[in-house]
């Protein structure tokens, strides 16, 4: 591309965010159920994809997982050398009933009942700007990430 083809291009850009806001605003709330807290603009905070990756030291006894929602069950998963990350895409629902996604999870004796890996309240902000909410087990807990480099621990094995 030459630089004028970027300058237009950019300039394109820069006017479609410029007036979007006011586009996105012209509908004003039509919805009532929508709660006016969550009115600032984000419009790439609605698709997600969440992931619960094995980041265990050794697969025996393995990493197993059962993944769910109000209206999905998302099965059991036993993690191995060849499965390492499961993952699930879904638009987040932006009128109640919240999107919700839990797991239970354990390696042998070492487990977390219903963990909260996906909700509107906490993680949906956590993830938002990449829109993918990273869970990973390890020896000794459950961590997070939005970018997959980044963990922190967030629960000790029960
Ligand atoms: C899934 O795992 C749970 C234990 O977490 C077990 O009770 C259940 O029977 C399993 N379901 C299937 C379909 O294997
Ligand atoms: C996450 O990072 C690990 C390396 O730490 C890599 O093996 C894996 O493919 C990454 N997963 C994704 C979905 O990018």
């Amino acid at each position: 591309m030459s630089s004028s083809t970027w300058q237009q291009a950019t300039f394109c850009v820069f006017t479609i965010l410029a007036i979007f806001p006011f586009l996105s605003s012209a509908g004003a709330n039509p919805n009532p159920m929508m709660p006016t807290q969550e009115d600032k603009w984000r419009p790439f905070c609605h698709e997600f994809r969440v992931h619960i990756v094995d980041g265990f030291s050794n697969d025996n006894p393995p990493f197993q997982i059962h993944c769910w929602s109000v209206d999905q069950d998302l099965g059991n998963h036993t993690f191995g050398p060849s499965f390492k990350d499961f993952n699930f895409k879904f638009g987040s629902r932006v009128v109640p009933p919240y999107t919700h996604f839990s797991c239970d999870m354990n390696k042998g004796a070492m487990n977390l009942h219903d963990v909260t890996v996906f909700d509107k309240q906490n993680v949906e902000n956590w993830c938002c700007n990449s829109g993918q909410c990273y869970w990973r087990g390890q020896d000794d807990g459950l961590y997070y990430s939005n970018d997959n480099s980044s963990y922190e621990k967030k629960y000790s094995w029960a």
